[in-house]
This record gives C-alpha cells, structure tokens and sequence, in this order.
C-alpha cells in the first residue's frame, strides 16, 4: 500500500498536470477558444478541432502568422461540417514557462488567411501592456491579414492592349456613388460609377453645355481640342471640316477600332465627307451621359495609327491621360506597328520609348510582387 502510493507520488508532477482544452473553430469562428492561456511546466494542452479545415502551427512573436522553425504543428485537421463527435484532437505538453505563439495555418499568406483574421493562441505571453502581450500578438496578425486583404483589393497596375503584346496602365475601377444631384428647380437621385478624379456628376444646366470640337480640315488629321473635360447632358458637336472622317468611339486599350464591349457598341458617326468647296460644315452630336473617360479615333485609312484620337474625360493626372492613349493608338497602329510583325513588343517601336506611359521596370517589379 505504501509502496503503491509513493509510487503515485513520485509520477505526480506528471499525473497531476492540468489539461487544458481548446476549441479550434467551434460553430465556424475562425478562434481558438480560449485564445490566450497560462499554463505550468508538464500541462497538457489538447486542441479539439472543430468542422472545417484549421491546424494548429507554433509560430513567433515576431511573425505571427508565419511557422517556427522546429516548432510543433499539428497539420491540417478537416472536419466535415456535420460532424460533432470524434473532433480530431492534438496535444502539446507545456515544458517551461517561456511562451508559446501559435496559430491556424489555413490560406496562409492568403487575403483568406485565418490567422490575418485573428485566429491565433498563445500560452504564457505577457501581461496586459507588456511589449507581448496577447493582444499586441493578435493585432500584429489582424495587420498581416489586412496587408494582404489591402494587396488584393488593390488593382493590378497593369495590363495589355487589345493586340501587340504592348503593357498598358490598368482601367481604373469605378466606385458606386449615389448622390442628390439639385439643379435649378429640378433634384433627382443619381448612383454612378466614380471615377478617379472624373468631374462631378452634376450638369452645369439642365440643358448642358455645348462643347466644339473640329474634325480634319486646316488643322490637319487631328480632332481639335484633342481632349476635353465635359459633364453628364453636355452635348459634345463635332463640326467635320474637310476631307473625310469619323468619330468612332473605341477603348484605352484597343483605341483603333470599334467599342464593342458587354454587346453594346459604342457611338460612331459614320464617313462624314466634305467637298473643299464648302464653307458650312456638317456636325455630328454626342451626348455625354455619365463622367466615365470616352475614347474615340477617326476610322479613315491609318489617320488612328497616325494619332487622330479624341478623349472626353481623360484622368491626366492617371498612367491613362490623353497623351498615353494616342501612344496606344500610335504604337498598336502607327507605322511602327504596321513595319514590324504584329507580335512585336512595344521596346521595337520608337513610338513606345518616347511615349511616357510605358511602366518603368520599378512599376512591373512592383507588380510582379504584388502578385506573390
Ligand atoms: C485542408 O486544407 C489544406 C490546405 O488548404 C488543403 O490542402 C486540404 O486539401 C484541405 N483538406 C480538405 C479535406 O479539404
Ligand atoms: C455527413 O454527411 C455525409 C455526406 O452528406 C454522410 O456520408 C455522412 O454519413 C454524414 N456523417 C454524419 C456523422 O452524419
Ligand atoms: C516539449 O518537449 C517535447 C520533448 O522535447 C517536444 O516534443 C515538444 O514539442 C515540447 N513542447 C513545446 C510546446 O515546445
Ligand atoms: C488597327 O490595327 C488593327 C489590327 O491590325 C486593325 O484591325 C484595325 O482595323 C486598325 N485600325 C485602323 C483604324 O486602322
Ligand atoms: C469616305 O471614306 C470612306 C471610307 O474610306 C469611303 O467609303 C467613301 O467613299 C468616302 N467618301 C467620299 C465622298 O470620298
Ligand atoms: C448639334 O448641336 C448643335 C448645338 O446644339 C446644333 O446647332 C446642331 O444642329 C446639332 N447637329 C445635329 C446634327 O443635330
């Protein structure tokens, strides 16, 4: 009897160290439940998993979401979603008061990464205040999830034209707004597509402006203004002057033929010719209908690839201003373009090196990572 007891005691350390248990994604939260625990040298702590897919991976102060070297890890534990007994379970024991970081490898590095969205634990860390503390850990994490989050939601910087392996800047993406447009007697509600520094949605009259923009003639080959600001109701006329053109509306990155895009096509007001005799022009009307950049070019012979582009609405202050787009037009269309086979890379055309918009090695780079 005695012999037995104190052969119990001399295994108490052992027999007598806490378990500890933890609920890994109980009812689909992505915690650990409790998250942060104190625990003796020789407690055990058991981490119950429940459905979905986690594990539980010793990670460090220092990158919370990242695994240690050497550390423990469970490795994936999938539960499915109707099991509710039988929860797979890892244990580790505790061996020194030092404290343990860890956390759920799942879709790491990742914008779905669990640990970037809190889901880690720790035993032993520091006291609330102290420089590792547990909620100075959890937050270092919910930042690593938010630099990722951030990295995806930003667009890509980058992207190519419609032919010719040429790099153009991104579309920009719109953001919704809906706003109380008041004009004169007149208010009505409008929800539009935002577009980095597009003017304001609201026209200057309920009549709107009338913009003049001469076509060919003395001018040359060039729509003249080449570029202009205008508001939604503004009535842009296009006065065709001589010899025989179009306005045809296109896109920044096929700038050289017909929009077609979502099945809708986009403006076009056909070969307007005018005899050099005359001296009242024929005009051709479009109507701006939103602040979203417009790009058009004149369909005749090359006069595109020679530059004759039009723009409403362009961000000049954007790797998309008007002068990158006539690049676009010159480079995909020019006689750069039509000298070289059709899968030439912009660094073949003089065009593109002078053109100011093609991205610097910095911007790829950037780009490339980005995409890590
Ligand atoms: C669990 O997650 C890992 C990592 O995402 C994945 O490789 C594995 O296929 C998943 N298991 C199941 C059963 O879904
Ligand atoms: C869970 O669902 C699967 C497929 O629907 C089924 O085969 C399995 O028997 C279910 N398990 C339990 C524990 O209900
Ligand atoms: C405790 O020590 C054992 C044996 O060396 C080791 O396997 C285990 O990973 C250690 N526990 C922790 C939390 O590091
Ligand atoms: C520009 O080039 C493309 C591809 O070669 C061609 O399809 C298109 O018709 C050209 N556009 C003009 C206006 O010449
Ligand atoms: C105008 O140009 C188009 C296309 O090149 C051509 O079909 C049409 O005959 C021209 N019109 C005149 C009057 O030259
Ligand atoms: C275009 O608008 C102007 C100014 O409102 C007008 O004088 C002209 O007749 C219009 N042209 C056409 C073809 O409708």
């Amino acid at each position: 009897m005695f012999a037995s007891l104190s052969a119990g005691l001399a295994l108490l350390p052992f027999v007598l160290g806490a378990v500890h248990d933890i609920r890994v994604g109980q009812e689909g939260k992505l915690l650990f439940e409790p998250e942060a625990i104190f625990a003796q040298p020789g407690d055990q702590v058991v981490f119950h998993f429940y459905p979905k897919n986690h594990t539980v991976t010793q990670s460090s102060f220092a990158d919370p979401c990242g695994p240690k070297d050497g550390g423990f890890n469970s490795g994936f534990q999938p539960v499915a979603a109707n099991q509710t007994d039988h929860l797979p379970t890892y244990t580790i024991t505790v061996n020194n008061t030092d404290p343990i970081w860890a956390y759920c490898a799942q879709a790491a590095r990742t914008p779905n990464t669990h640990c970037g969205k809190g889901m880690v634990f720790s035993v032993n860390c520091g006291p609330d205040g102290a420089p590792n503390s547990f909620t100075n850990f959890k937050n270092s994490a919910l930042a690593v999830g938010e630099a990722l989050a951030g990295a995806a939601a930003t667009p890509a910087a980058s992207t190519t034209a419609a032919y010719g392996d040429l790099t153009i800047p991104a579309a920009p993406v719109p953001t919704p707004v809906t706003k109380v447009i008041t004009l004169q007697a007149s208010t009505w509600t409008t929800t539009y597509g935002s577009y980095p520094n597009s003017p304001d949605p609201t026209p200057a009259t309920l009549e709107g402006k009338v913009h003049r923009v001469i076509v060919g003639g003395s001018n040359g080959n060039i729509f003249e203004p080449s570029r202009i600001t205008a508001l939604p109701r503004d009535t842009v006329v296009f006065e065709f002057r001589q010899k025989n053109h179009t306005v045809t509306q296109s896109s920044f990155e096929d700038p050289c033929r017909p929009l077609s895009a979502d099945a809708q096509s986009g403006f076009d007001s056909g070969f307007i010719p005018v005899a050099d005799s005359l001296t009242e022009f024929p005009t051709w009307n479009y109507t701006v209908k939103d602040t979203a950049p417009v790009w058009a070019y004149c369909r005749q012979g090359n006069h595109c690839g020679a530059g004759m582009v039009f723009a409403i609405n362009s961000d000049e202050s954007s790797g998309r201003s008007f002068n990158a787009f006539k690049s676009v037009a010159q480079t995909l269309n020019g006689t750069a373009a039509s000298q070289t086979t059709p899968t030439n890379t912009p660094e073949n055309g003089a065009v593109s090196t002078r053109s100011g918009f093609a991205l610097g090695f910095g911007a790829v780079a950037a780009l490339l990572l980005s995409l890590l």
